[in-house]
């Protein structure tokens, strides 16, 4: 396994979007939170940013949507130019349906679940997508701590990505830091989205090869 990282620009500076995406160019994606307000008690940016951001950005835009009627909303994003969209499970009305709308419109499909609701109910549609994404706090806002009850869940949904033999991404998504990292890496997740612990450090860049780095020491030990 190589660990896949996708720093949150929920930490990076809103009025330098551009530039700010420049300083994490190394990184396999970036990771935009859209919120709003109601599925999350917090607003964020929506389907016109994310239309530029897809024109400027060096890297794929893996885009994680916190908000309510997914069903509507999901394939406008893959149409915007989004190389990845996830949506809740929990906000969607039709799961498969909408995973099979998003792969059609071009994007990966992914599936986002909240800390307490349990991945087993995945495993027959797992085909369905292209990623899982397991929130490892309960989403809204950035900087927040861990949940280490989230370890187990991680290890279920890796069980049930490898008995299906696909190559199903397994990604992260809250207090990833490099304290936590390999523990969840070694849970079996292989894309981490972070945005307190990239952003918020003077140097980026050197950030992000360091939590690929200590992930990938995880998987080889
Ligand atoms: C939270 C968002 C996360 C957030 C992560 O609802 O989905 O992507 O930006 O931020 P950190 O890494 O600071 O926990
Ligand atoms: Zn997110």
């Amino acid at each position: 396994m190589t660990a896949r990282i996708s720093p949150s620009i929920l930490a990076a500076d809103f009025a330098n979007l551009e530039s700010e995406l420049n300083r994490i160019a190394n990184a396999d994606m970036v990771h935009v939170d859209v919120m709003d307000g109601h599925f999350v008690p917090n607003l964020t940016l929506g389907l016109p940013v994310v239309k530029r951001l897809a024109k400027v950005s060096p890297i794929p835009l893996d885009v994680h949507l916190m908000i309510e009627d997914a069903d509507r909303w999901a394939p406008r994003y893959a149409e915007a130019g989004a190389r990845s969209v996830t949506f809740h499970l929990e906000a969607a009305s039709a799961p498969i349906r909408l995973a099979r709308e998003i792969r059609k419109s071009g994007a990966r499909a992914a599936v986002a679940l909240r800390p307490a609701t349990p991945v087993e109910q995945l495993a027959p549609f797992i085909d369905e997508f292209d990623m899982i994404l397991i929130m490892t706090v309960e989403p809204g806002f950035g900087g927040q701590s861990f949940i280490k009850g989230c370890i187990p869940k991680i290890q279920a949904a890796r069980q049930i990505i490898d008995a299906s033999g696909l190559d199903v991404w397994l990604e992260i998504d809250g207090g990833v830091t490099p304290k936590i990292i390999a523990e969840a890496a070694h849970a079996g997740a292989d894309t981490f989205v972070a945005g307190t612990a990239i952003f918020g450090v003077a140097d980026p860049t050197a950030e992000i090869i360091r939590l690929r780095e200590l992930a990938n020491q995880a998987y080889a030990s």
